[in-house]
């Protein structure tokens, strides 16, 4: 067969091990060719792409990124792109995609499915927010990189008796933040899902040093916002998305910034911040990053092979399964809340 191959939205730690995966997995089980679509939806759609040997993929294993490139590019964000979509890859002789993605990409692959084209989706963000899978490859890197950074920041933190806060990512979900802040022994952990109150992050940080812990590590997802009312005015003012891409979303950031203005105002206490960004999507994946997401590359192979189109390759109990497509897409998987009410709780503060 010939597969095609594309990697779609923020790039993430492991996007090449699927890649290799699939190009490996799919010429030595079932004599595939696989073409590898260059920046996501948009090489299709101007049908830019490479052919993807085993020998030029063997030693993608460990490296960041993505060699195909990734954008954010919606073909459905104009009138004629889906047909064009559709058109180039029936030109390109391509037999079945598999598109390696988060919500929009896996999205617009939902779509595809219903005007005919044969997909199978691999979900991958470091946010770990997508449906229908227990984890996305790329979250245990982001989370390894954001404790390693709180690591660090704890003892500039406690040497200048000051407030740290550290912005880690998360759109729309408190995963990175939630895991990094137990993993690094934050003292707050402020995530999109639970609005915060700024008057009782600074009294629970007045109250540390009371007891005599002099410095503070608030670790908050670029997400997160204070509780409707002036500070949520006020924050909004200052973390105000600035650019939007074809899905609608907004460039974030801004937040940490923000409140470590507003702790060291209302507390008197030196406070900095950390806006860790795009660090943590770049870089080696972790081991276990590269274990998941060669699974989910054999088996995208093993659903191509066996005709199990629409439908999306997932971790569920420690066992790699498919499951359809529209169960990832459309609501973003929230953090499991008891991590920071019975986890975190002992701890913060
Ligand atoms: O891929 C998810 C993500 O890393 C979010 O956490 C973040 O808000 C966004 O991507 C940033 O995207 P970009 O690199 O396009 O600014």
């Amino acid at each position: 067969m010939r597969i095609g191959l594309l990697t779609g939205g923020g790039d993430c730690p492991g996007l090449n091990a699927v890649i290799r995966a699939v190009v490996v997995a799919g010429r030595r089980l079932h004599a595939d060719e696989t073409v590898g679509y260059l920046d996501g939806w948009r090489g299709v759609m101007e049908r830019r792409s490479v052919p993807l040997e085993p020998g030029g993929v063997e030693d993608l294993l460990a490296r960041g990124g993505t060699v195909l490139g990734s954008s954010r590019t919606n073909p459905f964000a104009t009138d004629d792109g889906p047909r064009v979509t559709v058109d180039n890859i029936v030109k390109d002789g391509v037999d079945a995609l598999v598109a390696i993605g988060g919500d929009d990409t896996l999205g617009v692959a939902h779509r595809l499915g219903s005007l005919g084209v044969r997909v199978v989706g691999v979900p991958k963000t470091i946010d770990n927010d997508l449906s229908g899978t227990e984890v996305t490859f790329g979250f245990h890197t982001a989370v390894e990189t954001a404790t390693e950074a709180i690591d660090r920041l704890q003892t500039t933190a406690e040497s200048h008796h000051r407030v740290i806060v550290c912005e880690v990512m998360g759109r729309h979900v408190g995963w990175i933040a939630a895991y990094a802040g137990i993993a690094g022994g934050a003292d707050e952990i402020l995530v999109p899902e639970v609005p915060f109150g700024v008057d009782e992050v600074c009294s629970r940080i007045r109250k540390r040093h009371e007891r005599g812990s002099y410095s503070s590590v608030v670790v908050i997802s670029e997400g997160a916002l204070p509780e409707p009312g002036p500070d949520l005015e006020s924050a909004k003012v200052t973390a105000t998305p600035r650019t939007v891409d074809q899905f609608g979303h907004a460039q974030l950031g801004g937040i940490g910034a923000w409140l470590a203005r507003e702790i060291e105002r209302r507390t008197g206490y030196e406070s900095r911040h950390t806006t860790l960004g795009h660090i943590q999507r770049g870089g080696s994946p972790t081991a276990y990053d590269r274990v998941l997401a060669t699974r989910f590359g054999v088996e995208a192979v093993a659903a191509v092979h066996d005709g199990t189109f629409g439908k999306m390759v997932a971790l569920r109990s420690g066992r790699i399964v498919r499951v359809p497509l529209e169960e990832a897409i459309g609501r973003p998987k929230s953090l499991d809340i008891q991590l920071l009410t019975e986890v975190a709780a002992p701890f913060l503060g």
